[in-house]
């Protein structure tokens, strides 16, 4: 009975192994999934784990990712782009529930609320799949203990790569602890720069023109009062951090909590 053995041979484990248990493709190249978590993980919300598939050779092919569900949750959830030609996502992508990823539990980063002094508004300014980190920290009580108001600006191209985000506030006011924290507090300001939108333009100049104070009716940022998490794209996040620096808010780090944060959203092209 050899055959019968080999046919029903578990399948080998992966070093580190998770199993998928969810995947949902938002956009031909944006998905997000969700992956049992290991019992000895701890993070805080807003951290990034080294995540992958076993490459060429046995040796396996690892990228950062934000773990973008919050720190309580049972298990582990990731926004992930679709790079075609991306050694990892080319793969990634076509992942299916039952199969296994590699992660490191090894969770660091800087968007944490420990890197910022308090404050009374707390600003997430993403771009693309930098809003991963930020679906963790919107569904995190302490976002809700530690300020009195709470602003996801999201900016995408176009509109259908906003829907992660949209469902995710959406599911989240109506959760029954969550929700209850949250109400009154989350402000959801989501733009396009590409297609038409209820709200649009880039978060800079959605700050320096003053639109989105006008929009919310809240007062230009004060150093006094407001902290900034952001995570994008590198030319964003430079840009970003002059408004911001412009306003008066200083860059701070776990060692050194200060008015703002940052962390790239991807390592691009040549950098
Ligand atoms: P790579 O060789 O890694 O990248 C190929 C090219 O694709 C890059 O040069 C860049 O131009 C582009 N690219 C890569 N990632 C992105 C992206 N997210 N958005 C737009 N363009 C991109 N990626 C996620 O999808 N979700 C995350 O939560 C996430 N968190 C990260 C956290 C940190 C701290 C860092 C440094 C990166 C993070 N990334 C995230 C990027 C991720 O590590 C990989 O680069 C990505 O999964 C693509 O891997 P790849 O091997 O297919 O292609
Ligand atoms: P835009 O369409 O005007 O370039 P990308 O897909 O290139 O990473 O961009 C994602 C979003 O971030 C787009 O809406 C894009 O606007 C915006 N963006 C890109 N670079 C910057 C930047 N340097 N400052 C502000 N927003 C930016």
């Amino acid at each position: 009975m050899i055959e019968a053995s080999v046919m029903t041979a578990a399948k080998p484990h992966l070093p580190d192994a998770q199993t998928v248990t969810s995947v949902t493709h938002w956009t031909d190249k944006l998905f997000s999934f969700r992956v049992t978590r290991p019992r000895t993980l701890r993070f805080r919300s807003g951290e990034f784990v080294m995540i992958g598939l076993m490459g060429e050779n046995d040796r396996p092919l690892l990228r950062a990712y934000s773990i973008a569900s919050p720190s309580w949750d049972d298990e582990l959830e990731f926004y992930s782009i679709k790079v075609p030609d991306g050694p990892l996502t080319s793969r990634l992508q076509h992942i299916g529930v039952g199969d296994e990823i590699i992660l490191r539990p090894k969770p660091v980063g800087t968007l944490v609320h420990d890197a910022l002094l308090p404050g009374k508004r707390l600003w997430f300014l993403a771009t693309g799949t930098g809003i991963a980190p930020f679906a963790s920290l919107m569904r995190e009580p302490d976002t809700y203990e530690k300020y009195d108001q709470v602003i996801m600006m999201h900016t995408c191209r176009e509109v259908a790569e906003l829907e992660y985000g949209r469902q995710l506030v959406d599911a989240l006011t109506d959760d029954p602890l969550i929700g209850q924290m949250a109400a009154g507090k989350l402000i959801y300001y989501p733009t396009t720069t590409r297609e038409a939108s209820p709200l649009m333009g880039r978060i800079t100049d959605n700050l320096t023109s003053g639109k989105v104070f006008a929009d919310l009716g809240l007062p230009t940022m004060d150093p006094a009062f407001d902290r900034a998490m952001v995570c994008g794209s590198l030319a964003f996040n430079v840009d970003v951090k002059a408004v911001l620096e412009g306003f008066g808010l200083r860059e701070g780090a776990n060692s050194e909590p200060l008015e703002y944060v940052v962390e790239k959203a991807f390592v691009g092209d040549g950098i």
